[in-house]
């Protein structure tokens, strides 16, 4: 699978990423074999798909765990991105990070990210003060923020720090950060990374309806506020006859040209301007040669473009807030 390069960074990554949300399991995605992830991760860098995307909150730590286990002995192959949470009670970034790679079994960390921005401007430059410190000692090569909306992004550069990535939502169904967020990366020389690339498997296809999907995976504006049966509010109706439409026209191209709904979604993705590698969380060897496809799925421009209008009115239903959990006016992404 061919390289791209992220942002300013230098470092040559693979267009499919391996999400490591599920690694070690728990609430959200449920149980998670070791036995699954040591096959996952090895498969994925057989197929020279080298990057990972973890988090210190992944499963309490577990994530970190279950991703080190994995790489035993081909560490050197991978580029492992994780990231931190940044409040003002959790201002202890450098303890944190020593813990979190202990846990990933390494002595450097390729990108050290902020998980969520925070508005408090102290906070964001003791943080990255920090960060940078990682970088001169060798322990971290690059630093990446992710959910940065345009002014977020503008108080990093005020601060004078610099950001190789934006790890942002992104796929078919969800283009908010074309509007104002993608041109800003690429003129600040930041790639881009997509998150919830398949929107947690709503865009595989693989259910029949809006009442099948998980009440977690359905905490998003996609869907009527119903869906999540409670646990997460986001006061809206949703887009569903559009999302519907959408997933028909997916499954109308993915059957013409004898592919899978995937490989069309993420090869959609890939296609984009500004956008570096797509993440995809994989928990098991089926779901990763399914999605591998993705990375190497040459589209054409007739469909691409057959492809950007089916998604439009969706586009203009959940509109240009980067978000798609909270309600748009309480915008976490600015
Ligand atoms: N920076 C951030 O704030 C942020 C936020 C969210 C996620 N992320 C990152 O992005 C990664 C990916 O996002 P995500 O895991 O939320 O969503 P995703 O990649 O859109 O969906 C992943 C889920 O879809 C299902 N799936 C994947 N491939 C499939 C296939 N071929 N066939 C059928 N089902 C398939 C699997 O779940 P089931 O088998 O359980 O259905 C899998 O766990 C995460 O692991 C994490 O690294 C980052």
């Amino acid at each position: 699978m061919e390289k791209r390069i992220l942002g300013n960074s230098g470092i040559a990554v693979s267009p499919i990423a391996i999400g490591c949300w599920s690694f070690g399991g728990g609430a959200y995605w449920g149980e998670q074999s070791q036995k699954d992830v040591d096959a996952v991760v090895n498969m994925a860098l057989d197929n020279q798909v080298n990057l990972f995307d973890c988090a210190e909150v992944y499963n309490d730590g577990d994530s970190e765990l279950s991703l080190g286990k994995a790489l035993k002995g081909r560490r050197d192959e991978a580029v492992i991105i994780t990231k931190q949470v940044i409040t003002p009670d959790q201002d202890d970034t450098i303890a944190r990070f020593e813990a979190s790679l202990k846990r990933l079994d390494t002595d450097f960390v390729d990108v050290m990210m902020i998980h969520w921005p925070t508005n408090d401007r102290a906070l964001m430059e003791r943080t990255l003060t920090r960060y940078q410190q990682l970088v001169d000692a060798g322990k971290v090569k690059a630093i990446g923020i992710s959910n940065f909306g345009v002014k977020q992004m503008t108080m990093v550069k005020e601060l004078g720090f610099t950001s190789c990535v934006n790890e942002l939502h992104y796929n078919i169904a969800s283009r908010a950060i074309e509007h104002e967020i993608i041109p800003m990366c690429q003129d600040h020389g930041m790639g881009v990374l997509t998150y919830v690339s398949l929107q947690q498997g709503v865009l595989t296809g693989k259910y029949q309806s809006f009442a099948d999907i998980p009440p977690r995976q359905a905490r998003y504006r996609h869907y009527d506020v119903c869906r999540s049966q409670g646990m997460h509010d986001h006061k809206g109706s949703g887009a569903e006859a559009e999302l519907t439409a959408l997933l028909s026209v997916l499954d109308g191209v993915a059957k013409e040209q004898n592919v899978t709904i995937m490989e069309v979604v993420l090869g959609w993705a890939l296609r984009q301007q500004g956008i570096t590698s797509a993440i995809v969380g994989c928990r098991n060897l089926e779901q990763l040669s399914d999605n591998l496809k993705g990375g190497s799925f040459v589209m054409d421009d007739a469909t691409c473009d057959l492809l950007t209008k089916a998604s439009q009115p969706i586009y203009e239903k959940l509109g240009t807030c980067a978000d798609y959990l909270f309600p748009v006016d309480q915008c976490r992404v600015i």
